[in-house]
């Protein structure tokens, strides 16, 4: 194993998309940021240096950090943040991971533009579990906003109301020509006949799940969440933000040149989107004028094709890659995540009212003081061990809401034994509009062993879990008005963040966190934090 060193020199840089100019805040002046390569078992140290007006933490979405949790990122509940001038390495070792992942921002709305891949290549001389592709590309979809991305969401707070939905997706950094801006370029992968590519597909939009399909190709997936799954193919690929997928792509055509498409998806839209990023595959010998072969994305309300590409989702379960599903549980949790209504004087645009979100009917209000460090340093006042397991009222969550859409605001955590095996439901509710929720727990691979559509059945539905092969990743899309079950071990000492990754969500407090004490053995403690680590 590695030692693999990195300088993310946080600055601004003017960027030019859909024909305006505006200052973005970048990684080394990249938009995608830039990929950070290792290999499973080697030690990364990121050197972050904040040289914006904005304060900042860093994310490695889907890295385990085994006892590290001071190197995961979550601005309040992990770590205070990088201030203005300040550097903090961020320092952990891939332990049991190979695949795509990706880094983001996690603080304000910075991740909009602050993003990039990990690669995690397998430990020298071990090969992948199917065969190995001629050339490898990574491929990071996104959102763009003419307006500052602060702005949108400071607008939207002051107002009670939803934020503007994006100006464009993009597909490494660049939507492509669309109307009214068709002198814009696309990205290009240039690929030749005959060969196999895998692309490292990444889902980076802050607010949008995402289709994703090739004119005239199947796509084969062969890993998703940096896990491997059983091979299947397919003409369309879901993805929703965080989640990461890789699939294999032969270009088996002749030549010409063939269009990628990445397409927003919602079960039930409320505003209606239909921007469609695309890029081109190119074969080589391909004149540059030839025409574009052209693709028809899914509608945005395809729920059929999202489900479909979701109950393909199984793990490998090899000798060499066993699924090590959890057979018993000692936590039984029920969640609903959904929508509310709390009172807010100065919401003018909202009538006194503003849109929040919660799981349990709490709002998870962010501490001044980092979770984590609370946690390790016995600081009282900062959070409450009483998340509730169970909703604390039962309703039909996919019909009529209750009368009372209000929440109650509080930093609770749920408190887990040292490897205590958890089960959790996460149920949709319909407050405000079914809507769908892809959730991402940090600091675990979780295994998704079900999931249906309407209200959960606690006395029927798990007779039909999977508890052999289920997909294991660390994001999952709760269908809108359904629900989705996991199960994980609670083996990583420390304060780990769940929270909806639509950001929008997240900002209206779709969050909390579970606290996961040390064991009682050797090598079962949260190791102390590093030197530099920005307390608060
Ligand atoms: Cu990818 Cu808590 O985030």
């Amino acid at each position: 194993s590695a030692v693999r060193q990195y300088t993310f020199d946080v600055v601004m840089k003017n960027t030019t998309r859909l024909c305006s100019s505006k200052p973005i805040v970048t990684v080394n002046g990249q938009f995608p940021g830039p990929t950070l390569y290792a290999r499973e078992d080697d030690t990364v140290l990121v050197k972050v240096v904040n040289h914006v007006n904005y304060n900042l933490s860093i994310h490695w979405h889907g890295i385990r950090q085994l006892r590290t949790g001071w190197a995961d990122g979550p601005a309040y509940i992990t770590q205070c943040p990088i201030q203005t001038g300040q550097s903090y390495v961020y320092n952990f070792t891939i332990t049991g991971q190979r695949g795509t992942l990706l880094w983001h921002a996690h603080i304000l709305w910075l991740r909009s533009t602050v993003h990039g891949a990990i690669v995690i290549l397998p430990k020298r001389g071990v090969p992948y579990p199917f065969p190995k592709p001629d050339d490898e590309v990574v491929v990071v979809l996104g959102e763009w906003w003419k307006s500052d991305t602060e702005d949108v969401i400071n607008e939207a707070l002051k107002s009670g109301l939803a934020p503007n939905v994006s100006d464009a997706h993009t597909i490494n950094g660049h939507p492509g020509p669309i109307s009214n801006c068709p002198s814009q370029g696309g990205f290009t992968l240039p690929v030749e006949n005959g060969k196999t590519y895998m692309l490292r597909l990444i889902n980076a939009a802050l607010n949008e799940e995402l289709f994703f399909k090739i004119a005239g190709h199947e796509l084969t997936v062969v890993e998703v969440d940096a896990t491997y799954v059983k091979p299947f193919k397919t003409d369309t690929v879901l993805i929703a933000p965080g989640q990461t997928t890789n699939v294999l792509v032969s270009a088996d055509q002749k030549s010409g040149i063939y269009m990628v498409a990445a397409s927003p998806f919602m079960d039930s839209p409320i505003a209606v989107d239909n921007l469609t990023a695309t890029a081109t595959l190119h074969y080589s010998g391909t004149l540059a004028n030839t025409g574009t072969t052209l693709t028809t994305p899914p509608p945005q309300n395809a729920t059929p094709i999202a489900n479909n590409f979701v109950n393909s989702l199984r793990s490998l379960n090899s000798k060499k890659y066993p699924a090590l599903v959890p057979q018993t549980i000692d936590h039984n949790l029920f969640f609903t995540v959904g929508l509310g209504i709390n009172p807010c004087p100065t919401c003018k645009a909202g009538n006194g009212s503003r849109a929040v979100a919660a799981m349990n009917n709490v709002t998870f209000v962010m501490p001044t003081t980092a979770l984590l460090q609370a946690h390790f340093f016995n600081i009282s006042g900062v959070f409450t061990t009483d998340f509730p397991g169970n909703p604390p009222h039962v309703f039909n969550y996919t019909g009529t809401p209750p009368s009372s859409l209000q929440t109650t605001n509080g930093t609770k955590v749920f408190r887990l034994a040292y490897n205590s095996t958890v089960q959790l439901v996460l149920q949709d509710t319909s407050i405000l509009a079914p809507e769908n929720h892809p959730i991402h727990l940090h600091g675990f691979n979780f295994f998704a062993i079900g999931r249906g559509l309407g209200n959960y059945n606690p006395k029927t539905d798990p007779r039909n879990f999977n508890l052999v092969d289920p997909v294991e990743r660390n994001t999952i899309g709760v269908p809108a008005g359904g629900w989705v079950a996991i199960r994980f071990r609670a083996d990583n000492p420390g304060v780990w963040f769940m929270h909806c990754h639509l950001e929008i969500h997240t900002t209206w407090g779709l969050k909390m966190a579970f606290l996961v004490d040390n064991g009682k053995g050797p090598n079962q403690s949260l190791l102390p934090p590093p030197s530099d680590y920005p307390k608060c």
